[in-house]
């Protein structure tokens, strides 16, 4: 077939006017008068949907299949300007029905809950909402692989399947190729681990840093971008068992060069979104979060605040807001925490920095207080944490002994350590979670919604 993109003939319609063109794609809308009729056509290519108009009076033959939602249509025809100034239609000369689409179409044109649209996972992509947030989350993908490579950064793809517990919180999907019946023969766990695939404990990986370590004490600036895992139990709009994370790690860098490179790259990669996907922006400050628009490019103009832990929990206690858990030094920010600081306090995006080292993972730099690692989380307004970053620790002693504290099986990070044996550099990376990006770019409020499929505790779609 010869069709056309329909966000094509949309954007560049003087190119293509009075001219016959070939469009194809499934009806959105459509309307029938005795003389004409109206079909809504949307080939994905574009948030609007190009009018295909019917004179009933030439047209030959029955047009009842080509007006049902949902139906896939394949249409020849002229491009005319539409009613509204710049913008074209098309005028139908023939149309072909690719695929029929019965009257139980969930998709009707009325309001559908997010809530509704999840038991539909097949059919929401259709929807202008799904639209909208698949070419975000494309473009948005596309600018931050061009921030890295635009700034030195060699691109590596790190093993999905690991034996390393990246953040230690034993939230791993094991990888195994056992059943319950090698379970019950195995006299205890070593048994049953030994006579699986990999002859030890596999799982799928939770953070691709640790591997990212290793090539950047090779490629110096690297980052990894893929697919993460964590069997974490948390019922919450915020939480994915599968999510995408974006992770550089850089050589030679200390906790300061490394927020300002994730400052730098947010900046980026939002500013791209906004140059690239206003009609989409437009629909999500219409449909999600009025002043959308406008949050955006603030966070594009202006700097991000930097917070040192202590004073963060010195601001909440003077808050006098009655939080459901405690604040107190110590203890973890929790969401409605993070959310106080970053929506009620500052309004923009915050790095809180230095934490205790107690809440926080084996690998961060420990600071000469004895108490706090060189560690930041970014905190922005109505989601919380996008980013979790830190220097890593790059004395063989220190990270050891932080290990031993934990209780970890130095065995298994083997490679690990030998990159502070073998020329330790400083070094910082961080983790930015695509989805939770996605939440604060597009206003939608569930992370279920940011993903073609989610994967969360209890719901495989
Ligand atoms: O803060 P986290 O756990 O940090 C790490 O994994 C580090 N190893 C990253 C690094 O330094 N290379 O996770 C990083 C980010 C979070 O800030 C959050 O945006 C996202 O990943 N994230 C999740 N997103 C969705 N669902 C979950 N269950 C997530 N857990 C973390
Ligand atoms: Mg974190």
């Amino acid at each position: 077939m010869k069709n056309i993109d329909i966000g094509k003939i949309l954007s560049d319609g003087a190119e293509y006017l009075g001219k016959t063109v070939e469009v194809a794609g499934w009806v959105r809308t459509s309307r029938v008068s005795k003389n004409m009729a109206f079909i809504a056509l949307n080939d994905g290519t574009s948030l609007k949907h190009v009018q295909i108009v019917i004179d009933r009076t030439t047209f030959d033959g029955d047009i009842s299949d080509f007006t049902k939602n949902g139906a896939s249509l394949w249409v020849i025809g002229k491009v005319v300007p539409a009613m509204k100034e710049g913008d074209f239609e098309i005028n139908a000369q023939s149309i072909t029905l690719l695929g029929d689409c019965p009257q139980d179409y969930p998709l009707q044109k009325k309001y559908h809950s997010m809530e509704f649209l999840r038991t539909i996972p097949a059919l929401r992509p259709r929807t202008n909402t799904f639209n909208a947030m698949l070419r975000v989350r494309s473009k948005l993908s596309f600018a931050i692989h061009r921030f890295f490579q635009e700034n030195g950064f060699t691109y590596v793809h790190t093993p999905i399947i690991t034996g390393s517990d990246c953040e230690g919180a034993g939230e791993i999907f094991r990888v195994t190729t056992q059943g319950y019946a090698d379970a019950m023969r195995a006299k205890d766990e070593a048994e049953f681990v030994g006579g699986d695939f990999f002859g030890r404990k596999a799982g799928l990986t939770v953070s691709g840093q640790l591997e990212g370590e290793v090539a950047a004490m090779a490629m110096g600036k690297i980052y990894t971008f893929g697919p993460t895992f964590r069997a974490e139990n948390s019922n919450t709009p915020r939480h994915a068992a599968e999510f995408w994370q974006v992770e550089p790690e850089v050589a030679f860098a200390k906790l300061p060069d490394i927020i300002e490179i994730a400052q730098s790259m947010i900046k980026y990669i939002i500013k791209a979104v906004l140059d690239e996907c206003p009609a989409e922006l437009e629909f999500f400050e219409k449909a999600f979060e009025p002043g959308l628009i406008d949050k955006l490019k603030n966070v594009v103009e202006s700097d991000f605040v930097i917070l040192e832990y202590s004073d963060a929990i010195d601001l909440l206690k003077k808050s006098g807001v009655a939080f459901q858990y405690p604040v107190e030094w110590g203890l973890d920010l929790q969401s409605e925490h993070e959310r106080y600081i970053t929506e009620q306090i500052f309004n923009k995006p915050v790095f809180v920095i230095n934490y205790p080292k107690k809440i926080k993972s084996f690998y961060m730099k420990q600071n000469d207080d004895g108490k706090t690692v060189a560690a930041t989380d970014l905190l922005v307004p109505g989601v919380g944490e996008i980013i979790g970053c830190s220097e890593r620790e790059a004395d063989f002693d220190k990270l050891i002994s932080a290990m031993r504290e934990r209780g970890m099986k130095l065995d298994d990070y083997r490679d690990y350590l030998a990159l502070r044996k073998y020329g330790s550099v400083p070094h910082s990376g961080f983790g930015l979670g695509l989805e939770r990006i996605m939440m604060y770019i597009t206003g939608i409020q569930n992370i279920r919604d940011v993903q073609l499929y989610a994967r969360t505790a209890g719901d495989l779609m």
